[in-house]
Order: C-alpha cells, then structure tokens, then sequence
C-alpha cells in the first residue's frame, strides 16, 4: 500500500473506519480538505516543521510524522516559524528535559504573530507524567500531545484540531500507558533518498537499573518479518540502497512472535532483496549477541563490519548493579571473538560515567576495558538520575566534581585510541556511500564507509547516493580526507 492511497477517493462525510490504518487515511483525507481551504485564504501551502530530540528511534518515528503531514499537504521547513511544529522528545537524560522546556517557551512569541500555528509534543518525554503535568500548567501555547505508543494517530487529533471537532480549544492530551497492535502501512519520509532506518521491533525487556527507555517505550514487540520484508522491498524500488534495522536490542528481534525467527534468520531474508546493497542494524546488546550473528557478520556480502556495541562500564561489579548481564572479561571474549571473524569489523560503545557507587577502581576498569577493545569511537555520558529508575534510589551517588574529572580522563582516552584505530586504515580503499555536498569545502562531497567512517572527497554532487571506491588519504579523528579512485 505505502503512499499510494489516493485520499481524494476516501468520502470524508461518512462515518470514520474502525479498522487501521484505513481510519489515519480517512482522517488525513478531512486534514487535506483543510489545507485545501487553508490555500485559498493564504494563497501558500502550509508549513510543518518536526524537531526529533532523541535517538534513532526517535528520528525514525519524526519521519513517519513528516510522512503523514506531507500526505496532508504540508510543506515541510526548516524554520521553527511555521503553521504546525511538532517537538519529537527524549528523556533519557535529565538535560534534554530541562532543554525542551526553555524551547516550548519559545515557540510562544510565533504563536503570537499566527495564532492559528498548532503545537505538537510527542515522544518518550510525553510518557512521564509529571512532564505533562507541567507542560499542562505552564505551557498554554501547546495544542496536542501525544505518546510513544500512539503516533500513528497524529491524523486523527490533528483533525480534532484543525476541524473544530468537540475537544479542539483545549489542550488535546491522549496518552497510552500500554503499546496495542503495531500499525503497520503508513507513510514515512526520509531525509535521504538512498537510505532508510527501519524499525524491527519497538520496546525494551532489559530494565537496564539506570534506563527509563523500557517503562516510556513498553515491552518488546518486533514486527511480522514479512511486513518488513515487504517495507524493505518497497524502499528498494523507491532508490533506497541502504538500510538500517532499528530496534533497543536488535539481537533479541523476533522471540514474541507467534513464529519465532532470530535475528540472524532476519537479516538472510533481508540480504537476499535484490538491489539493496548495504544493511546496518543498532543496537547490539552485548548480551544477546548470537554466534550465529558473528558468523554470518563475516560471510554476508551487505551487511556493513560495524557493531555499536554498548559497553556502559569496564566494571564487572558495576555492571552486575546494572542489571547488564556480561562482566569486564565476557565482553572482551566477545569482542576478540568479532574481530577473529570479522578483522576489520569497527566497532563503537556507549559508556556511562559516574554511575551510583563507581569508584576510581570500576573507573580504571573502563578505561581499561576501552583501550584493549580498540573501539573506533565511543558514545560518552554522565550517568544522569531517572526518577522511577532502580539506579535513582541507590545509595552513594558519585559527586559532580569526581563525575566531571573522570568525564574529562575518558574523554582523552576515548579521542586517544580512536584516533589511532582511525589511523591503521590510512591508505586503505574503501567503498563508500555519497551522502552529501559537502558544505564546508567547495567541490568536496561526504560520504561512508561499511565501517560508519565519515569521508571528505572532491567530486560533484552526481555521485550522491552512489558507492564508489575512495582511497582513506589522511585521517583526521572521525573522518576522512579522501580520494576517490577513477578506475571504477
Ligand atoms: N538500547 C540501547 C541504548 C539506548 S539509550 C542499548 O542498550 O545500548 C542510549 C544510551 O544512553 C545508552 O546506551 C546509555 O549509554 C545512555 N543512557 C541511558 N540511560 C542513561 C542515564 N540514566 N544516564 C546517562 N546515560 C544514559
Ligand atoms: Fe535502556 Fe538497557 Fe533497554 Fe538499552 S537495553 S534501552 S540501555 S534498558
Ligand atoms: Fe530518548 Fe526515547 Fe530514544 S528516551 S534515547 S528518544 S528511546
């Protein structure tokens, strides 16, 4: 189905479909009219635009917010100045919280200067409470929110909304605590042509003791493989070269289906789709990474030798508190055993730094952990408290001052190695995926390798989308200058 609907045929003077995702086309079909009469008065489409503040879930479900918005008829822009703005939060971090405060604030002086502008929040924030109970208080200038469990339904409270239907002077909040089916079949953007996250599953199982991505995401739930076969397939045929399977732990993809596949199972479908040239997945957890997965990480023709691969902590003791379910030395074992089958395999973490009770020893233990896994670049964070989490009522929460000076060492011991992994493949050729023009450097153009290596190139912008052969020239950290080879 995907975009092809044609809305003008939906009659949106009968009663709406109980059934998704046809009741979302119905109601996109009634926002439609809207824009229709909304063009005659101003003589302009109207403009949406979507901020994504999270992760790349997050980014994903913002293009399926885009998706549904441009199937309306908005046109989507750039500046926060436009007739609908829509903020795509996260709460992982308490920071990010604090941030989206001050940016709804914001949003009020444009409603000033066009009070018909609409206000959307959604997202992990939403799933919190206490954050909408603020945000219902303090922020009168926001029109709907809505959940992680219920994008699919932007249609819907948008035609609340925009139509005058009974609810529309209030705020529209409608939030589920719990996830019901997936709705599957319903547009999605992206911001490249030739490459694509897809979502494999949604939710988390983990309970990771410092995480609120469970309990604001749900339980796992992964998606029929032929509903992503048949979303693979379909962004094949649109131009789509690359994909990325998105999921917390794509390696426990498929368990709670009624036919259980694995992971590995998953990604021999997926290879096998002519045409696609290029498959990624995130995030591995370390725990439930499959020999059969090294196995076939070292034989696939497409899948690209990355592995973000998260650490968290060097500390055994620490990770044990963490409900992490490896120690210091399974993960090394691990990680020796990637690299026998994949050598030149990059792989990259996230460490948490300053989690309750680390002592200079767990810390040491990090650094490490980090310099004998030779990671090509790691993620770094403070540890940050989330209230309802088991870690937010431990005992011993480490000081600002220790936090900040260990944030500093593994920085230094992060940029240290990575730079020296990056330079071990100086010289090297390697395929590469045209991104983008580069905007810094006149007739350069950016691109990537399998092993998610930024590269800086002279060439036109003909080769966005295409994968040619660049020899790595000069490393300079995390990217690249580069020179592509003529010959291919
Ligand atoms: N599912 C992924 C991670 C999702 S969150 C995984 O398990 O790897 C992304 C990263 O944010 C985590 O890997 C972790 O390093 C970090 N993070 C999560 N909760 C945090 C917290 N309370 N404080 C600091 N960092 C946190
Ligand atoms: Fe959070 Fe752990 Fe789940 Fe990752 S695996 S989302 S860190 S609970
Ligand atoms: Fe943030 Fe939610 Fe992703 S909390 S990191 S946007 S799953």
């Amino acid at each position: 189905m995907y975009n092809e609907v044609d809305l003008n045929k939906i009659d949106i003077n009968s009663e709406p479909p109980a059934e998704e995702p046809f009741r979302q086309y119905y109601f996109m079909a009634k926002c439609r009219e809207w824009v229709r009469n909304f063009e005659r008065k101003n003589g302009r489409c109207p403009t949406a635009s979507v901020q994504t503040f999270g992760c790349q879930m997050n980014a994903r479900d913002s293009e399926k917010i885009i998706g549904i918005l441009k199937c309306i008829g908005y046109e989507e822009t750039g500046s926060e100045e436009a007739d609908i703005v829509v903020f795509n939060t996260c709460t992982v971090r308490e920071n990010a919280n604090l941030k989206l405060y001050g940016r709804i604030g914001q949003l009020k002086k444009y409603k000033k200067k066009n009070p018909d502008m609409v206000t959307v929040l959604c997202g992990c924030m939403m799933q919190e409470d206490e954050a909408v109970e603020k945000i219902r208080k303090s922020y009168n200038n926001v029109d709907i929110i809505f959940g992680t469990h219920n994008i699919f339904k932007l249609a819907e409270l948008l035609a609340i909304k925009l139509l005058d239907m009974p609810g529309t002077k209030k705020m529209i909040v409608d939030i589920w605590e719990k996830p019901a089916g997936i709705v599957e079949e319903l547009p999605a953007e992206r911001k490249y042509p030739f490459k694509s996250g897809v979502n494999i599953m949604f939710g988390c199982n983990n309970f990771c003791s410092y995480c609120i991505v469970p309990y604001v995401r749900g339980r796992e739930r992964s998606r029929e493989p032929e509903d992503i076969i048949k979303e693979i397939q379909h962004l094949v045929n649109d131009g789509v070269v690359e994909v990325m399977l998105l999921g917390q732990n794509v390696n426990s993809y498929g368990k709670n289906l009624k036919d259980p596949i694995s992971f590995t199972e998953l990604l021999k479908r997926v290879e096998r789709i002519e045409g696609l040239k290029r498959i990624r997945f995130m995030t591995s957890h370390p725990k439930d990474l499959s020999d059969g997965l090294i196995e076939f990480m070292g034989q696939s023709k497409k899948l690209c030798h990355h592995l973000h691969l998260p650490l968290q902590s060097g500390s055994s003791r620490i990770l044990k508190i963490m409900n992490r379910h490896y120690t210091k030395e399974s993960y090394l074992e691990l990680v020796e055993k990637i690299r026998k089958a994949v050598p030149d395999i990059a792989i990259t973490t996230d460490i948490i730094v300053g989690f309750p009770g680390e002592t200079e020893e767990d810390f040491k233990e990090t650094l490490d952990v980090i310099e004998k896994a030779e990671y090509d670049s790691a993620f770094t964070f403070i540890y940050s408290k989330r209230t309802g989490t088991p870690a937010a009522s431990m005992e011993a929460q480490v000081s600002e001052e220790v936090v900040k000076e260990r944030f500093e060492r593994l920085l230094k011991t992060v940029q240290c190695t990575s730079a020296k992994k990056a330079s071990l493949s100086e010289g090297k050729i390697a395929d590469v995926l045209v991104e983008e023009k580069n905007v810094q450097e006149e007739g350069f153009v950016t691109g990537r390798t399998g092993q998610n290596y930024l590269v800086h190139f002279k060439g036109d912008e003909s080769l966005i989308g295409k994968i040619v052969p660049v020899k790595l020239c000069e490393s300079k950290g995390f990217y690249y200058y580069g020179e592509i080879q003529r010959n291919f």
